[in-house]
């Protein structure tokens, strides 16, 4: 199993490209669904986590092509993925692939809307929390769906196909506004979504939707609308840059010091995480170019930040503040009100030297002088990441296990930072 070696106290200088959001790849893949016709995505990030979704994909008897860097294109630039879901063979997602990645759930939207029926594993639990499906099948009941569960299995019918309705959200899911803007797009009749996500990425999957034929309006506020249509068509969609990966390198710089550009980043997708950064001490820029991050000499002030479903504080860089927090001259507190459990990095930060306490939702983190490097493991690819950006400020050598997690959600990640003057390995085997 590969590693990751870090010799902490170098700043980062230079520039990173950020690659296209894994949020985003992961519906728009699955959307592929929907159509018998092509699917082209452009700036496909390259992750196991995209590799995996292939292999889901493929079980139903779609095709997934990947092909690498366009000629011309960046260096740096995503894959072109082309899918084609014209035969479906099969509209069962078998319990191996889908407790892999939560994500995979969602194919029961579209095999549903589109083939009127689905049987999908459950997902079960996860590192970061137990994650319900409860309300996506709620949307898809409303939408007329019959469901039932039976030997861990969720079966949904829809033999006359779906028909529009009304789907209020109690609470904001990003996964449940995924599968009911899906569904309700090759429903017969007007859905409409209260308490939708606001999240970019259901916006550019909705985006993409309406290149394909599919009326929606109101994505990207708390209040879709969707007018079914028999058929969606053949399009082809480039994934927004991933505001999570910027997020982590921005922090990554006001924790290190140094001065690096975050290459095609868009400030708007995450200003509420800027603002902390620049409370915190960083200095934020947004250019034609992307976005760029800067701390010299001045020390981290403490922040008290609490998570919140876009547009606040986004509990996928919960971790990463967290880490950057450790070094900060006061005391912070952050409040996680997302996910239940994800507080698994607290224990790993605590070893390179962290004071992190936990109370409930609230952890209170006492900035200290200074990090020492040590091994260190995380169980999911935020927590992990969360490592690394500690490690780059703490003394002497940390090693990062269980590097797959990293792999899921950070494209060339040693490689990006290692070309902006860290000192980062990947020790393979
Ligand atoms: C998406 O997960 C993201 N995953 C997560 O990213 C992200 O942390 C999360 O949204 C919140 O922003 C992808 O986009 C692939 P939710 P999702 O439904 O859709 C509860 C990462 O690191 N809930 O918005 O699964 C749930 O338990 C990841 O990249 C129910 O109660 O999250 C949570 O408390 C991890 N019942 C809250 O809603 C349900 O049926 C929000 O979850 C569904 C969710």
């Amino acid at each position: 199993m590969d590693r990751i070696r870090i010799k902490g106290g170098r700043p980062l200088n230079g520039t990173i490209p950020i690659s296209g959001a894994k949020n985003a790849t992961l519906p728009l893949m699955i959307a592929s669904l929907l159509t018998e016709d092509t699917l082209v995505l452009d700036n496909v990030p390259h992750l196991a986590d995209v590799i995996l979704l292939q292999r889901i994909l493929n079980n139903h008897g779609v095709d997934v092509m990947l092909s690498g860097k366009r000629s011309g294109g960046a260096e740096n630039s995503g894959q072109t993925v082309k899918i084609s879901a014209a035969n479906i063979v099969d509209t069962t997602a078998p319990y191996e692939l889908v407790s892999k990645m939560r994500a995979s759930f969602w194919v029961l939207a579209p095999l549903l809307a589109r083939m009127g029926e689905a049987r999908v594993s459950l997902p079960g639990g996860c590192a970061i929390g137990t994650r319900p499906v409860d309300l996506l099948i709620m949307a898809m009941e409303r939408l007329g769906a019959q469901i039932d569960i039976e030997g861990g299995y969720v079966l949904a019918r829809a033999p006359k196909g779906l028909r529009g309705g009304e789907i209020v959200f109690p609470k904001v899911t990003v996964g449940g506004t995924h599968v009911a803007v899906m569904a309700a797009s090759l429903a017969n009749g007007t859905t409409v979504i209260e308490n939708a996500a606001r999240e970019p990425e259901v916006k550019d999957v909705a985006d993409c939707l309406v290149k394909m034929g599919a009326k929606i309006s109101g994505a990207g506020t708390a209040r879709i609308e969707v007018e079914g249509v028999s058929k969606l068509g053949p399009t082809r969609h480039s994934v927004l840059p991933d505001r999570i990966e910027t997020g982590t390198y921005a922090m990554a710089v006001a924790m290190t010091g140094g001065d690096v550009l975050l290459e095609g980043a868009r400030a708007e997708l995450l200003q509420t995480a800027l603002d902390v950064l620049e409370r915190a001490g960083a200095t934020v820029s947004a250019t034609n170019a992307g976005v760029r991050v800067s701390r010299n000499g001045v020390g981290l002030q403490p922040v008290e930040v609490t998570t919140a479903p876009f547009p606040g504080f986004p509990t996928d860089l919960q971790a990463q503040l967290m880490a950057l927090m450790t070094r900060a001259k006061g005391t912070s507190h952050i409040t996680e009100t997302i996910f239940e459990n994800r507080f698994m990095h607290v224990q790993e930060l605590a070893r390179l030297g962290a004071r992190i306490a936990l109370d409930g939702q609230m952890a209170t983190i006492e900035g200290v002088e200074r990090l020492k490097g040590a091994p260190v493991m995380a169980t999911d690819l935020r927590a992990s990441v969360s490592l690394v950006i500690a490690a780059l400020a703490a003394e002497g050598e940390t090693i990062v296990n269980r590097v797959y997690h990293l792999d899921r959600g950070f494209e060339r990640l040693e490689d990006k930072l290692g070309r902006c003057g860290a000192e980062i390995e990947r020790i393979s085997g």
